[in-house]
């Protein structure tokens, strides 16, 4: 049974809606792990559009299980990891105008800059994982960096039209698993999953780990926090 990271973002971002002080992230982190979520993500954009660094310092001395934190290479935000110091960093690829992380990390072409940031923070005492597509040559650029950990991105399968597109890109994942955790990497995945199309993926005897946002926050907005986490454990089972 793979391991479930719950990704409370959106909790932050309806707060940002009013630019109060309610819901706080920190609530939902305490919720989640009750629950039996198994570890909590959250991801410090470079425009602050949700979780800001009160939020990390607040997290980071209260959440129990593992802190999980997205982002980018930017100096900026490498330098305040280093500092926190979150058991694990998940580098992600981030544009200004994007809804949300959109495809993986390119990390052929942009190699020597992830290397770098790898190294960085591997120096300070932080697990990194790199969020890429599943596809070989990612993962291959992934190992040369000296990570130990690829979340490979599900969006792909998670986006799929049709049972021969969702097919196709699941077998897509299998693959990339496979391949992953024959090179020594530990295998991560998520982006997109939700109740419906989680426990194919949670299947993958490779995937140690999956990584949910979206769908737990919504499914809390109508059946609660402490529900919507408990059931996505169920699938995940
Ligand atoms: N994993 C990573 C690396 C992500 O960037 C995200 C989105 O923030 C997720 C998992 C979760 O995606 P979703 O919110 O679609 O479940």
């Amino acid at each position: 049974m793979p391991e479930l990271g719950v990704n409370i973002d959106h909790v932050a971002t309806l707060r940002e809606v009013r630019g109060g002080i309610e819901p706080e992230p920190v609530f939902a982190a305490f919720i989640c792990e009750a629950a039996g979520a198994d570890g909590i993500v959250v991801h410090l954009r470079e425009d602050r559009r949700h979780i800001k660094e009160k939020d990390l310092h607040i997290l980071k001395k209260t959440v129990q299980k593992k802190l999980n934190l997205e982002m980018s290479t930017s100096e900026e935000i490498v330098k305040i990891a280093s500092r926190l110091k979150p058991d694990q960093a998940t580098l992600v690829p981030e544009r200004r105008a994007e809804l949300t992380t959109e495809g993986g990390l390119d990390v052929v072409r942009n190699f020597q800059k992830i290397k770098k940031t790898v190294e960085k923070l591997k120096k300070a005492g932080i697990a990194v994982s790199l969020f890429i597509d599943p596809e070989k040559k990612q993962i291959e650029a992934s190992e040369k960096t000296g990570v130990e950990i690829v979340e490979l991105h599900t969006g792909r399968y998670s986006d799929a039209k049709n049972m021969q597109q969702e097919n196709k890109y699941f077998l897509e994942l299998q693959r990339a698993s496979r391949y992953a955790k024959n090179k020594g990497l530990h295998v991560f995945a998520g982006h997109g999953l939700n109740y419906y199309n989680v426990s194919r993926v949670a299947r993958i005897k490779e995937v140690e780990e999956l990584n949910i946002g979206y769908s737990i926050i919504c499914r809390a907005v109508l059946v609660g926090l402490d529900r919507a986490v408990k059931e996505m454990k169920v699938l995940l089972r």
